[in-house]
């Protein structure tokens, strides 16, 4: 295993937690933050920014729990990973950062300050100048909390070559010893990075083997990957990226794709890193559930197709020999080999052991919960697959705290325009409101006679359902964002909920209820910390 000194080590920074939640309706609860930070340690990732202390409460004691405790995980050999905050270039945003990470074995302030013409003029409103005193006095401050400080020059990609150095040589000489060279909104070409990340290293890096440069990409063009891949190969030893490449607007570069790059062009590339590929599939999986972010299915490495033939031709070529139209094993990246695995004559045993081989170590509760699920459907089900489990699995243990729980559905629908639906929900203090609705359509009126049960009015942006499985008896997946009630805060943020039956009305349900569950936390959150 590589030291991560070493001058050919890779560092991979995850930002699922902090950039990656940045993306529309991705909003984590803490617990699920938790559950992430514990996926990405066992990843290997070297460095989890775990969020934004100062953006709130809620997230300054998500950043601090993880700190506490996967923060101080050792993983075999490897240390605990770098728990790293993001903090605006001020005083007060610093001092949250700290307080949030101080608890971690390996802590890391993240402080940025755009350094562009269009940020300083529009958005600052300094000078160069101002901007140099600035990331002078706030990286000073930084490293007087924390030894291990990173810079990052917001919008990068648009300033001017000669400033944005001047800029980083400000930083260094301030203690900050990663340079980050975020291309904030999308807009390079990868020789375009190439270029500027060459520069920085011969004006400002030298030869000092302590500092490190790291680059951080947008995939407004698409580019985020191939830009990210060309700063390294021109020097940088950081790779700023997050799980299933999401993040602010189009997202960051994928954390599978560039490691599986480095993995696979290994001989062109002769560069190390410390990712456990076969964790990819699982991590994937686990963001994508709790984002509630689908992975398209042609997406590399991860999606459903990754790994698929279709054609005869190629059918028979990996019949011959795998390599014939495979670069990469599925088992390399943790992609489940069988089908088929059990069915309802299946134990607890069986059960629990398939999980475990899949990744998951479930709560007895939870476990007993998610067996009793198992059998529920096996039993309408003829096969249950790994999937089907995942699915089951990753319910129980994403659910956010429920406030209302479906007790009873019934729907009655057909053509004309009486669809009906009747919903029994309990609350933590055990009252059953049953409420009926009529809908334009039969989701219509289950979500509808959810709100009215609930005495909560959302506002429904979208809704996805599929199946997690081919055939008729296919487990169907729910998922839905919607906005809270008009007026409050809560109509400014999008939440999402995800829910899985056989039945997909009763997936909808559930998913409808698991987000306004998700509304009526975020509110409660808010009272407690007025
Ligand atoms: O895209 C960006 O510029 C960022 C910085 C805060 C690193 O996310
Ligand atoms: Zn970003």
């Amino acid at each position: 295993m590589s030291d991560w000194n070493d001058p050919n080590y890779v560092r991979i920074f995850d930002t699922t937690l902090r950039d990656g939640e940045q993306s529309p309706g991705a909003t984590m609860t803490s617990d699920e933050k938790l559950e992430v930070a514990r996926a990405l340690g066992k990843l290997g990732v070297d460095i989890i920014e775990a969020g934004f202390p100062a953006a709130s409460p809620d997230d300054l004691a998500a950043v601090k729990q993880i700190a506490l405790t996967v923060g101080k995980q050792k993983r075999g050999e490897k240390p605990p990973p770098v728990i790293c905050g993001l903090a605006r270039a001020v005083e007060g945003d610093l001092d949250k950062c700290w307080e949030a990470i101080q608890g971690a074995e390996r802590p890391r302030i993240h402080t940025f300050l755009a350094t562009s013409p269009i940020h300083r003029e529009h958005k600052l409103k300094l000078s160069k100048a101002e901007v140099l005193t600035q990331i002078e006095a706030m990286v000073k401050y930084a490293v007087s909390l924390c030894a291990d400080v990173e810079f990052s020059a917001e919008d990068a990609g648009r300033t001017e070559l000669d400033f944005l150095c001047e800029a980083f040589q400000v930083a260094v000489d301030a203690g900050a010893t990663t340079l980050n060279v975020p291309d904030t909104v999308g807009y390079l070409m990868p020789h375009e990075i190439g270029s500027r990340i060459a520069t920085i290293k011969e004006r400002v890096v030298g030869d000092r083997d302590d500092l490190v440069i790291s680059v951080h990409n947008h995939d407004d063009l698409g580019l985020a990957v191939a830009n990210s891949l060309a700063g390294v190969m021109a020097g940088a030893r950081q790779v700023e990226v997050a799980i299933n490449g999401i993040g602010e607007r189009a997202g960051n570069a994928s954390l599978e794709e560039i490691v599986m790059t480095l993995h696979t062009r290994k001989p062109a590339l002769k560069l190390d890193h410390g990712i456990d590929t076969k964790q990819l599939t699982r991590s994937s999986k686990l963001v994508s559930r709790v984002t509630g972010i689908q992975v398209q299915a042609n997406k590399a490495i991860v999606g459903a197709n990754a790994f698929a033939h279709e054609a005869g031709i190629h059918q028979h070529g990996m019949l011959s020999h795998q390599s014939t139209y495979e670069i990469m094993e599925p088992e390399t990246v943790g992609a489940p080999k069988s089908a088929l695995v059990l069915g309802k004559h299946s134990g607890k045993h069986a059960f629990a052991a398939r999980l475990e081989e899949l990744g998951y170590q479930l709560e007895p509760d939870a476990m007993k919960k998610a067996f009793k699920r198992f059998k529920e459907v096996a039993e309408k089900k003829k096969q249950m697959t790994d999937a089907d489990l995942l699915a089951l699995a990753q319910d129980e243990l994403h659910r956010p705290v429920e406030r209302f729980q479906l007790v009873a559905l019934q729907v009655s629908c057909g053509t004309g325009d009486l669809q009906t639906a009747t919903v029994r929900l309990k609350t933590a203090d055990g009252d059953e409101p049953t409420c009926a609705a009529i809908g334009n359509g039969p989701i219509e009126a289950v979500f509808e006679a959810i709100e009215m049960a609930a005495g909560v009015q959302l506002d429904l942006l979208e809704y996805n359902v599929r199946s997690v499985t081919g055939g008729e008896d296919a487990l169907g997946e729910a998922s839905v964002n919607v906005r809270g009630p008009k007026g409050t805060p809560q109509a400014e943020k999008v939440f999402h909920g995800a829910g899985a039956d056989v039945d997909v009305l009763v997936a909808s349900a559930k998913a409808y209820l698991a987000a306004l569950n998700r509304v009526l936390a975020a509110r409660e959150a808010e009272r407690a910390a007025a």
